[in-house]
């Protein structure tokens, strides 16, 4: 029973949001391949997935979580700091250091898990946050979660960020810089090297959200590798749930610093740890993506095809944006693409800023050149209906 106050304020808040075609609905839809899906009894092609390799259905990823599972059941049954913690979880963190090059890594439930847990174990009320303003949602969220001073700088603009610590700097013990190495939603990479400069000049921290760069930049090895070095970023987060083909997040940082956090991040420690089945795919999914560099250049390559045949300009990652402007053409288009056999989800506010709605297409190893090229002949179609 509830009560009746609670619901007329659900109806009214559902009605502005239909009013203003921001009201989001939850399709059925499973996922044939990376890149086909059955939805509504027919099979669309689909550039609405982050499994860029088609880990997620890999006959090896697979094959390591049913053993597991079979081991060690469906579930963990407690926290890891209770009798979570799975001999694989030193193992997948192991093997993410290494893949890392970083002393150590740890092991979260999500990359929101990670993002909200990292930033407050680390930041406090007194301290400086400055954060890229296209920055994901549970990077804002774990700002918010620390208490700090949020400041925004300027998409990408390793000058604003620098402009805003002079500024206030001074007046906080710790900093901390936070920014995707690939943003999700439009694809374009940070000025890494800039802001990691920044960050020694001022005694900062950066931390880096590589959802979207492991796997498909620099050779799979992500956003982090500059002329094909790593950069020494002291807080390299990434999850397991896009390229990785399983579920998960971490962070890959130095043995203190893990050490704290397995203390310290509450998103951690107040959890119930993931299956085994899943910490064994994504040990698997981080093996192949440091093994197979014919699979890992696949993605960026189907990008780069779709953007030339559109005359776009060249992407930076997996991720093509096609802005839109409005909620409203955002889906008109997406459903043109749909009725001509292909899913390109419409991205609204407040996920992306006013203004700026759009289709996001995101790329796969899996697609094949007839999809890729079959997306850009459908989507140039819609665009001049539009
Ligand atoms: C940049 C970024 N960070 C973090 C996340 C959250 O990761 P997960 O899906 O593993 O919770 C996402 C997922 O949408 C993302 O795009």
């Amino acid at each position: 029973m509830t009560v009746d106050s609670l619901n007329r304020f659900a109806a009214q808040k559902l009605e502005q949001l239909t009013a203003t075609s921001l009201h989001r609905k939850l399709v059925p839809t499973r996922a044939l391949t990376a890149g086909v899906v059955h939805r509504d009894d027919r099979e669309l092609v689909s550039f609405a997935s982050n499994d860029y390799l088609g880990l997620c259905r890999h006959r090896e990823t697979t094959a390591a979580n049913l053993a597991a599972t079979r081991a060690a059941g469906t579930g963990s049954g407690a926290s890891r700091h209770v009798t979570g913690e799975h001999p694989l979880y030193g193992k997948l963190e192991r093997a993410l250091a290494a893949f890392k090059g970083t002393e150590d890594a740890v092991v979260f439930g999500s990359g929101y898990l990670a993002n909200i847990g990292i930033v407050p174990a680390l930041i406090g009320r007194d301290d400086l946050i400055v954060i890229d303003e296209l920055c994901h949602s549970c990077l804002y969220a774990g700002a918010t979660l620390a208490r700090a001073k949020v400041v925004t700088f300027e998409h990408n603009d390793a000058s604003s960020a620098a402009a805003l610590i002079d500024r206030h700097r001074a007046n906080h013990p710790r900093c901390l810089i936070l920014t995707e190495g690939v943003f999700s939603m439009d694809g374009d990479r940070a000025p890494l090297r800039d802001l990691l400069d920044i960050a020694a000049r001022t005694d900062a921290w950066l931390m880096v959200d590589d959802a979207h760069g492991v796997g498909v930049v620099e050779n799979g090895r992500g956003s982090v590798i500059d002329n094909g070095r790593p950069l020494a970023i002291p807080l390299q987060m990434g999850t397991l749930s896009k390229a990785v083909g399983a579920y998960g997040g971490y962070l890959c940082t130095s043995r203190d610093v893990a050490d704290l956090i397995r203390n310290r991040a509450r998103s951690l420690i107040y959890t119930t740890a993931l299956p085994p089945g899943v910490l064994a795919a994504a040990l698997k999914g981080i093996e192949i993506i440091a093994s197979d560099a014919e699979l890992v250049a696949k993605p960026l390559e189907n990008a780069q095809r779709f953007a030339a045949l559109c005359a776009l300009p060249p992407p930076q990652s997996a991720i093509v944006p096609i802005l839109l402007e409005t909620p409203e053409r955002a889906l008109e288009a997406s459903r043109q693409l749909e009725q001509q056999g292909y899913l390109a989800v419409a991205i609204r506010p407040p996920t992306v800023p006013e203004g700026t709605a759009r289709l996001r297409c995101a790329f796969s190893a899996t697609h094949t050149l007839e999809q890729v090229e079959g997306l850009a002949a459908a989507m140039t179609q819609v665009l001049a209906t539009l």
